[in-house]
């Protein structure tokens, strides 16, 4: 069935929030979820002592839907971001929603807003963000027994708004975003609390973004603040911190599915921050950010430039277009990674 599209300039969408027709929420209480319910309103009625509020008992997801040029709607890696979710669930003791129950709530709020899925070719997409909070109310520190989990969407165009064009990066030093046995590899609100500060100099300062280093040493790459990281040595290697405090990016998973696809003999190891002066190429990863080429990288007194710092480079370009075309359906999907949404 085709759905008359939303009026929207979608070719030119910044990544941000639009208000569409419908979310859905589901309720955890007396330890299960219930069948879940399609609501108009953008607000959640909430008690002011929510341990989401309070102790920070709140985790997220973000995927994205595309039109395909059949005209499906299709999502990438669904059932990864399910695994996400719970294990983020779990490390914060929130009740988690079952694979399931998370992918039918997806499924439900694309339907429910099949008009503002970007049309194929627009080069924007729908991002999806579920989410869960604790809504039972606390006053002491320890998990509530009632959850919401909620899904919405929004039309949106790619989160650099230069698109597939170099950003810069500058070393964080000042700023830890989280501790190794701590929660920064799981997809929760306080981590993003944490590194926000350090985001905001850094774009003051005329960066696009922070690379942050491990909490511990102060020695070795973690991530960027709403990406993964990678790089291409100059033998022709990806490589990819290996980190127990960084998010488990499912771009950068699938990265190095095609990175061995392409013969680049990928690798996860810890990179120390030194590396980045040998490094050919580096890139940005993740569902919002897509892939990103990286123009520089700034520690200190001293900068990187990669290439000329304003042109892509060869491997971040064919890891991008190999991505982005198994992603919209315009090429074979060798790894079963994307799901058609059935119209319900
Ligand atoms: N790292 C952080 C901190 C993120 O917020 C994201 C976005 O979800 C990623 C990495 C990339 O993860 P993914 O590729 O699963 O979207
Ligand atoms: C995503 O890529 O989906 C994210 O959640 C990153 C966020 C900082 C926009």
């Amino acid at each position: 069935m085709t759905v008359k599209k939303a009026d929207l300039d979608f070719a030119n969408l910044p990544f941000a929030y639009m208000k569409t027709d419908f979310n859905v929420r589901y309720t955890w209480r007396d330890g299960a979820w219930d069948a879940g319910e399609l609501s108009d309103s953008e607000f959640i009625p909430l008690h002011m002592a929510a341990t989401a509020l309070h102790y920070g008992q709140e985790c997220f997801e973000g995927l994205k839907a595309f039109e395909t040029k059949d005209g499906e709607v299709v999502v990438f890696r669904i059932e990864e971001n399910a695994k996400r979710m719970a294990d983020s669930c779990r490390k914060i003791l929130m009740a988690a929603p079952p694979e399931e129950l998370f992918i039918e709530a997806v499924y439900r709020a694309i339907n429910a807003n099949r008009r503002f899925v970007p049309p194929y070719g627009s080069g924007a997409s729908l991002y999806i963000r579920p989410l869960v909070i604790g809504t039972g109310p606390k006053v002491g520190v320890a998990p509530t027994d009632q959850y919401m989990f909620l899904v919405f969407v929004t039309p949106a165009g790619p989160y650099f708004k230069t698109g597939f064009a170099p950003v810069h990066l500058i070393v964080e030093e000042e700023v830890d975003r989280a501790a190794s046995l701590g929660v920064g590899d799981v997809k929760v609100g306080g981590n993003y609390a944490a590194g926000m500060r350090a985001s905001m100099a850094a774009k003051k300062a005329g960066y696009t973004e922070v690379l942050f280093l491990d909490a511990k040493e102060k020695a070795y790459i973690d991530e960027s603040g709403p990406a993964n990281f990678f790089g291409i040595t100059a033998e022709g290697q990806y490589v990819t911190p290996l980190s127990p405090s960084i998010l488990p990016s499912i771009t950068n998973k699938s990265l190095i599915t095609i990175a061995q696809d392409m013969g680049l003999n990928p690798l996860r190891r810890p990179i120390h921050v030194e590396e980045i002066f040998e490094l050919a190429e580096a890139g940005c990863c993740g569902t919002a950010a897509v892939i990103t080429p990286v123009g520089s990288i700034t520690w200190g007194d001293r900068k990187v430039v990669y290439g000329d710092g304003r042109t892509p480079q060869p491997k971040v370009t064919e890891l991008y277009q190999r991505l982005t075309s198994i992603q919209c359906g315009d090429a074979p999907d060798p790894h079963g990674w994307v799901r058609v949404v059935p119209e319900e």
